[in-house]
């Protein structure tokens, strides 16, 4: 039997646990949130489409008892508060980082051996604070931010390629920050072609643009973060956990010297298997893209070192 618990019932949470359920990625599916009846209704409202969807999963909702959330293989952390237009990711930090610390002490205490997503703001300091306050293996903390980020870039560039999206590809490394990530312009490829066959500079450099403003772009149309993406990116890398895919996933993880960085959480590319991270990557960039990743580590770093002010760790 697989489980997945999912704390935090709000956009991206119900919206997760919605795909997870829908894709069959695991039998049992528990939401939790603090707000009175919001998880069970939301896991109410997804069991009433299991006929019209046909899926055997079952999602089960709960108000804080986290003793319901025991056995899970993966726990996917999305409780705190989104940012609302104007805001940076980096801004949430006060609040989020005492809920994601606490939420994480309590499923643990219930299922001492799952393996952690992070989706809460700011995600690369969430992972670091989730890592180190509970002192977990390096494997067992993923800071989901990647997975979606490159979604963005491969849905731009199929815009500019005017083409389907599952024919692109292309990642992004670095913090999940507007100015922090880096959509990687060696790897983007159309068919196994590199787009620089296809695409001019700038229309590059556009592509580039408009995935690191993705998020903020959706923020200013929907007045608060998206939602969609986000959930069925954080189920991607349960997916890859619970069937021991062994996806190649943009994941922030905790470096021990790969790329040169050492005690820090950030994104680099990731085999994500059964064990969690099971590998880093270590690809070659080029000189403009090492200085980039150099420039998103002193703005990670400077994130997290607030968690320091905080008392957190
Ligand atoms: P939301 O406000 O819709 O949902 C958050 C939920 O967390 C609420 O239902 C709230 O009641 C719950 N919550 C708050 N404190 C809690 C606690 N102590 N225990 C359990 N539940 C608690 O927000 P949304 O849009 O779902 O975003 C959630 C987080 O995910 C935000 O921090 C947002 O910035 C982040 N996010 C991260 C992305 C990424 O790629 N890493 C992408 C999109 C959002
Ligand atoms: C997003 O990228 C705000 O992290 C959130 O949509």
């Amino acid at each position: 039997m697989s489980k997945v618990t999912v704390v935090g019932a709000g956009n991206v949470g119900a919206t997760c646990a919605n795909v997870l359920a829908v894709h069959e990625v695991a039998d049992r599916v528990c939401l939790i949130d603090i707000k009175e009846g919001l998880a069970e209704g939301k896991a109410m409202d997804i069991m009433q489409t299991a006929q019209l969807m046909g899926f055997d999963t079952v999602v089960e909702g709960v108000t804080n008892d986290y003793s319901r959330t025991a056995g899970s293989d993966v726990v996917i952390i999305t409780s705190g508060i989104p940012r609302k237009p104007g805001m940076t990711r980096e801004e949430l930090i006060g609040v989020n980082a005492g809920i994601v610390k606490s939420v994480a002490t309590q499923v643990l205490t219930y299922s001492p051996d799952a393996i952690l997503i992070v989706v809460s703001n700011p995600m690369d300091t969430m992972a670091y604070l989730t890592l180190h306050a509970l002192g977990l293996p390096r494997n067992r903390v993923i800071g989901m931010g990647g997975a979606l980020d490159s979604a963005r870039l491969r849905y731009y560039l199929s815009q500019a390629l005017n083409c389907n999206a599952n024919d692109v590809d292309g990642f992004v490394i670095g913090g999940h920050g507007d100015t922090t990530m880096i959509p990687l312009k060696s790897f983007m490829t159309y068919k196994g072609v590199h787009v620089s066959h296809l695409l001019s500079d700038e229309e590059i450099d556009d592509v580039v643009k408009k995935t690191m403003v993705g998020g903020a772009t959706l923020t200013g149309l929907l007045g608060t973060s998206a939602w969609m993406a986000p959930g069925a990116a954080a189920a991607s890398v349960a997916e890859s956990i619970i069937r021991d895919q062994k996806k190649m996933i943009p994941c922030s993880v905790s470096l021990e010297g790969e790329y040169g960085m050492k005690d820090i959480t950030i994104g680099v590319p990731c085999i994500i298997g059964r064990n969690g991270l099971e590998k880093v990557l270590e690809l070659q960039l080029s000189q403009d893209e090492m200085e980039q990743l150099r420039n998103s580590e002193a703005a990670v770093r400077k994130t997290t070192a607030v968690l320091k002010d905080l008392n957190v760790l």
